[in-house]
């Protein structure tokens, strides 16, 4: 093939910004600053989730006592659940086009959530995970609010999902917790 001529090459790079417009725009159909809300929810729930994600993971290696089986148990089958939704929620993010937050230092600094130490009692750690449980939903129900506002249906529906999960798992929590 021979050189472009200049001429070609223009038309070239007309025709890739355009096709670049056009891809910017079919993307959700959602311009970055019209999902600039939704993802500061998101990256707010993510801070959030990623300290609970760690109690959850402290508190299965590190809990003793006559509850040990159980409580290992849950709180691993807790966190696996807990991984997933972080990653759904990180990826929702890199779907709009904007960077997750990702350091381990921005998760503590923007997290409501706070860390524990590893000698809790079991029960001291299940009420450690109900509050946890309790500030998780209320930034769930800001994602959902952000994603109405914005007629975003793909984020209300899988913080629809998450909201329903974490309610189930409060009140099996809670009953667990419950001396009768
Ligand atoms: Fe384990």
């Amino acid at each position: 093939m021979g050189s472009h001529t200049t001429r070609e090459i223009q038309d070239e790079s007309k025709a890739s910004k355009k096709d670049k417009r056009y891809w910017e725009y079919k993307k959700l159909g959602f311009s970055k600053p019209d999902t600039a809300e939704i993802v500061n929810s998101l990256n707010q729930l993510l801070a959030n989730y990623q300290i609970h994600y760690q109690k959850l993971r402290n508190y299965h290696w590190n809990v003793v006592g006559p509850d040990f089986f159980d409580l290992h148990e849950k709180f691993e089958e807790q966190y696996n659940e807990a991984i997933e939704n972080i990653d759904d929620i990180a990826e929702r993010i890199r779907v709009f086009g904007y960077t997750p937050m990702s350091s381990l230092k921005e998760y503590l600094a923007n997290s409501e959530i706070k860390e524990t130490g590893s000698n809790l009692s079991g029960m001291e750690m299940v009420s450690e995970i109900l509050k946890d449980f309790e500030i998780l939903l209320s930034y769930m129900v800001n994602v959902a609010d952000a994603a109405i506002d914005t007629g975003d249906v793909g984020t209300e529906d899988m913080i629809n999902s998450f909201i329903k999960k974490m309610e189930k798992s409060h009140w099996m929590f809670t009953a667990f917790a419950t001396k009768k």
